[in-house]
């Protein structure tokens, strides 16, 4: 019997593209116990923008969130998505202080990682796929896929070949843009399947609508494993429904391990909260339509909402479709980054830059200077010569691996919170997010006096 298993992603990249991970961790406590029975391969539940944004806006540790989850979830791989050499942040961190989160990751709860670089420079995944294993844990090598005149099946296949020798125990395909086409997948999917001898999987949005027909097409070349969201979580930005591929599949004679009765009371349980965000306005109903232009633009789901919000918050929407112009131009500039986090800020803000300044570069960012210099690591393709000059004036781009020449990091960024952490794990989150941590750690340390000083008057 022929056989597909299923990633959920609804606790990560669904709600990250529908709702901008603001979904807090007691919305969805009550549904885990269900969601464990569901049959999933695995539940995408860490990392990406999730991090971040405890800290930052629902006053979460995001450590406490994966022992949670991982306690709720006894019997479901849990998955998280990490930016290789980023972590989960926007610049490349020293090795110890990858090899440390990647080992307290795992210690937590984690079962899977997808390591990812924004460039596909394998040099950037070497030392947080080498840590995964030694942790324990599954190191899925991930593809970014994206189209340009330098990215084809053959780059592909010896990107996928280079991570297998490596150690990776499968390839995941990373479609961030919704992009793939159900052709291209059957291709893409059916080369690596020749080429390389690990399971692979297929991540991809319903952006361009592409998605459940691309899903459909990779099954049939053989994909091992899919992503999709549970259905009131699917859709527009986000993933092609769980349950909507389960019936499709089933029906084609694949066993896909799942349990209908569980998903429906999953997706029963999700409604009102989607409802919810539609009526509080967190959920933009833009982002849960079809939109071609990503065909043209290839802007990913998260790039696109946060466009979005950019732009509104400057009251500025009137100049959307000139930055939707503007950014395949500037990535023809950098050379044809895969437009991923943080690769996908970083054009997105310079493009938007660029448009309402009124003229191109005349602001870079300091990340896109960094880019230019090879400190995020090797362009796919060629950066354009004028924009080097113009960036960089007479200083040379670096060669080498970058994050070779930052030493360690770990003991003083220890020694520079001091006493607010309380943990190797507070640490790591003061080094992904300083400001955010340390706000976060003072906050906990109020309420932490609040609880006393009431206990000891409730004594009294
Ligand atoms: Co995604």
């Amino acid at each position: 019997m022929k056989k597909i298993k299923f990633t959920e992603t609804v606790l990560r990249d669904a709600q990250q593209s529908l709702i901008a991970t603001r979904m807090p961790f007691e919305t969805f406590e009550p549904i885990l116990s269900t969601m464990d029975k569901a049959g999933y391969y695995s539940l995408e539940c860490w990392g990406g923008a999730t991090f971040d944004s405890c800290l930052r806006y629902l006053n979460e540790d995001p450590w406490e969130r994966l022992r949670k989850i991982r306690k709720a979830c006894p019997n479901t791989k849990l998955q998280m998505l990490l930016r290789g050499q980023n972590l989960l942040g926007y610049k490349h961190y020293p090795n110890d202080v990858v090899r440390r989160f990647v080992a307290k990751s795992v210690e937590n709860g984690i079962d899977i990682i997808r390591i990812f670089d924004a460039l596909n420079d394998v040099r950037n995944l070497e030392v947080a796929v080498d840590q995964t294993i030694k942790s324990g844990a599954h190191a899925s090598g991930t593809i970014c896929y994206t189209l340009s005149p330098v990215h084809n099946t053959k780059a592909y296949i010896k990107l996928a070949k280079d991570m297998e020798s490596m150690g990776v125990q499968s390839i995941c395909i990373k479609d961030m843009a919704g992009i793939i086409s159900p052709k291209e997948a059957y291709e893409l999917v059916t080369a690596l399947k020749e080429n390389v001898k690990l399971p692979i999987i297929l991540h991809t949005h319903c952006t361009t609508g592409l998605g459940p027909m691309t899903l459909l097409k990779a099954a049939e070349a053989g994909v091992d494993v899919i992503d999709t969201a549970i259905s009131s979580f699917s859709g527009g930005t986000s993933q092609p429904a769980t349950e909507t591929l389960n019936y499709i599949l089933t029906q084609d004679g694949y066993k896909t391990g799942l349990d209908t009765g569980v998903l429906k009371e999953i997706n029963d349980f999700f409604k009102p909260v989607k409802a919810d965000a539609l009526k509080s306005g967190l959920l933009n109903p833009v982002v849960l339509s079809t939109d071609t232009d990503a065909l043209t633009y290839q802007v990913p789901g998260g790039m696109l909402s946060n466009l979005v919000a950019q732009l509104t918050a400057q009251k500025k929407m009137d100049k959307f479709e000139e930055v939707l112009e503007e950014t395949p131009r500037v990535r023809k500039d950098l050379g044809y980054p895969p437009l991923v986090t943080p690769m996908s800020q970083m054009v997105g803000v310079q493009a938007t830059s660029n448009v309402l300044a009124g003229e191109r570069y005349k602001n870079v960012s300091k990340e896109i200077r960094a880019y230019v210099r090879g400190e995020y690591g090797k362009a796919p393709g060629k950066i354009d010569p004028a924009l080097i000059k113009k960036v960089l004036g007479d200083e040379k781009p670096i060669k080498g691996r970058y994050a070779d020449t930052l030493g360690d990091g770990y003991e003083a960024a220890k020694a520079e919170i001091g006493a607010k952490a309380h943990s190797e794990e507070d640490v790591l989150s003061y080094i992904a997010f300083p400001t955010q941590a340390e706000a976060f750690f003072d906050k906990r340390d109020e309420r932490a006096k609040n609880t006393f000083k009431y206990t000891i008057e409730k004594i009294d």
